[in-house]
């Protein structure tokens, strides 16, 4: 896997990738409690592409939201929806960019596959909690879907979904797993700094 691929995959994909979005508010409302997205907390979004949870976030009044991608074109159209000064978008690799707070809670949504060091990226994120803040992984389809569709068109692009246990284990110790969900339309793994 190489970032200039990656880039370069989800870059052509932007312009369509609203469009073929398909939602379903049950499970997003799943994941976000999950997550601990309540009134009042900051948020960072790794790869949140065209930005498909920002209403969301700020439907529970999420106090502050840093959303962040590497693809131009994916954050170009997630600014160009910026309608809330609450909410900004960061074009940049999240492995890299220095952040500029502490965030209550780190969401990495349809993303984490196209992660090639699973742990190193979980340490990552995990450094960037405040005091109490939560780290969740999750995906609006099931662990088999996922393995089907990386299969398939984003086989040079991701690495295979580990199963909710692997990931847990993958956590740093700083984090406590309290959440592992895997069913026929979802995967949830959430986890809280002790
Ligand atoms: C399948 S898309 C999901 C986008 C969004 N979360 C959603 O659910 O619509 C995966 C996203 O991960 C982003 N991405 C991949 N590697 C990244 C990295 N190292 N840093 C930041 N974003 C990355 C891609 O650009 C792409 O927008």
């Amino acid at each position: 896997m190489n970032k200039r691929e990656i880039i370069a995959y989800f870059d052509a994909r932007a312009p369509e990738w609203d469009a073929r979005m398909v939602r379903s508010d049950s499970k997003i409302a799943f994941i976000l409690d999950a997550a601990g997205v309540r009134p009042g907390v900051s948020v960072l979004d790794v790869a949140c592409g065209t930005g498909v949870l920002f209403g969301d976030y700020l439907a529970r009044d999420a106090a502050r939201v840093t959303g962040v991608d590497i693809s131009p074109e994916m954050a170009r159209i997630a600014v160009s929806k910026l309608r809330d000064p609450r909410v900004e978008v960061l074009c940049g690799d999240v492995e890299e960019l220095a952040f500029p707070r502490r965030y209550d809670c780190c969401v990495v949504y349809n993303a984490f596959p196209h992660f090639a060091h699973p742990a190193r990226l979980l340490a990552r994120l995990a450094a960037c909690l405040a005091p109490g803040g939560r780290l969740t992984v999750a995906h609006g389809m099931s662990l088999a879907a996922l393995h089907r569709h990386h299969a398939g068109a984003a086989r040079g692009v991701s690495r295979p979904m580990p199963e909710p246990e692997r990931l847990a284990a993958l956590m740093p110790p700083c984090l406590a797993v309290d959440v592992a969900v895997s069913d026929a339309e979802k995967y949830v793994v959430s986890a809280r700094l002790r």
